[in-house]
């Protein structure tokens, strides 16, 4: 058939351990988009926001959901893993702040993070003692297992008259390897807590703001597949970061998901060669939060400074984060898996407060820049021509030749460079 193809279609992915920034990127980018599809993770993301309608905090709906254009779909895509008692809560906050939530659509092929995954995950963690993996404690990684065992319950199931039954099943299976795994049965404060808040409950609540949950889940592929061949722009909306992802992160330290270009394919049901954009996410420094291996330690100083400029505590956990300067090496072997035609470097303001910046562009070191010092402080700049030299240097550097889309100066929208230039 043949079709319009004017449209853009571009995928959003952190290339670091996540808190790359993504939130505000997308918002700009959601800006100009038809249809926002967030394609992997659950709540274990925290994506922050400010724009004109105010500050937000989203974990599990899209992005899109609060970038104002009327119309607007947002698509919790396959990939996803969603909590039901947590979408609810995020829903209800986000509507209470004058956000219009009818755009909304989950993939019926999404999987529900049951309670039964919430006590594994931190039975495993506690389990693991000092070898842990430092999860949110979300239930991700048990979910994801799940449904790789085939043994999940996905969005879908929820229309089904059946749910009831097929939930008690699960819930006495998992009973049972909980009894042998962890000598004590599966009946502990988050289950009764779950079911004391009944589902039920939350399940009317989405069926009344959305007319009934068959509005709200669906076969999600179709109507992107639709919008394509109309010409329409998508954003589709990573969480995590490819240093925390299932196949090619620091395992074990990972997330469970695939968080790049092939899992923005697969996690919302456009075909590889549809997505016609991949924007890396680069933060201009780096940060950890969880354990596993860090390769761009900076010294003791400057990572506490880097953490108090960068508020760089766990959205999710409030943990804080390692932090440290740019890893070339890491990022020219992500953007190559990743086939990048772009990057978006965010937080460059941070480093207005440094006469001195860390860059690792070699196997056995760091090496130093001069920054340019808070006098010529790039917080707020729109345009590429208004920054210091040595602040497009260090671009330039981060980049490692990727084309720089675009470079954020601050947290609100405005404060962003869209880069134009010819290179
Ligand atoms: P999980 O995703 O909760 O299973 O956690 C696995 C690892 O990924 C832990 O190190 C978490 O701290 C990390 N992680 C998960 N989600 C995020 C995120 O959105 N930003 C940063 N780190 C994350």
């Amino acid at each position: 058939m043949p079709r319009k193809r004017s449209g853009r279609v571009i995928a959003v992915m952190g290339c670091q351990f996540g808190d790359e920034g993504k939130g505000k990127i997308v918002d700009y980018l959601a800006q100009n988009a038809h249809i926002v599809v967030r394609y992997n993770g659950g709540n274990n993301a925290g994506h922050n926001v400010r724009n004109h309608l105010g500050d937000f905090k989203l974990s599990t709906a899209p992005v899109g959901i609060v970038s104002g254009v009327s119309g607007q779909i947002q698509i919790m895509g396959r990939g996803m893993v969603w909590e039901p008692r947590h979408l609810v809560s995020e829903l209800k906050r986000l509507e209470s702040e004058g956000i219009d939530i009818s755009g909304l659509r989950i993939d019926e092929a999404s999987h529900l993070i049951m309670p039964w995954h919430i006590s594994e995950d931190c039975s495993e963690e506690n389990r693991l003692g000092e070898n842990k993996i430092g999860t949110t404690k979300n239930g991700i990684g048990p979910c994801y297992a799940d449904k790789m065992r085939r043994t999940g319950l996905r969005a879908g199931d929820l229309l089904d008259s059946n749910f009831s039954e097929r939930f008690t099943e699960i819930y006495n299976y998992k009973e049972k390897i909980f009894k042998g795994l962890y000598g004590h049965p599966f009946h502990d404060a988050i289950a009764k807590l779950y079911l004391k808040d009944n589902l039920e409950e939350n399940l009317s609540y989405l069926a009344s703001r959305f007319g009934n949950l068959d509005n709200l889940i669906c076969d999600t592929p179709p109507i992107l597949w639709r919008a394509i061949d109309q010409g329409q722009n998508i954003i589709l909306e990573g969480a995590q970061g490819a240093l925390l992802d299932i196949d090619h992160g620091t395992y074990p330290y990972v997330t469970s998901s695939a968080t790049g270009a092939a899992g923005a394919s697969q996690g919302s049901g456009i075909a590889p060669s549809d997505i016609t954009e991949r924007i890396g996410v680069i933060k201009a420094y780096m940060s950890r939060v969880g354990e596993g291996p860090f390769s761009a330690k900076a010294s003791e100083h400057d990572e506490k400074k880097l953490r108090e400029l960068g508020q760089e505590y766990g959205t999710v956990t409030g943990r804080p984060r390692a932090c440290g300067w740019f890893d070339t090496i890491s990022f020219k072997r992500v953007a190559r898996l990743n086939g990048l035609t772009g990057v978006a470097i965010t937080r460059l303001d941070i480093l207005d407060e440094f006469m001195i910046i860390g860059i690792r562009e070699r196997e056995s070191g760091m090496d130093h820049v001069y920054g340019w010092g808070p006098e010529k402080g790039v917080r707020g700049l729109r345009s590429w021509d208004l920054l210091p030299e040595r602040a497009k240097d260090l671009c330039e550097r981060i980049a490692c030749g990727y084309k720089i889309n675009l470079v954020s100066t601050g947290p609100s929208r405005e404060e962003i460079i869209n880069v134009r230039r010819k290179k």
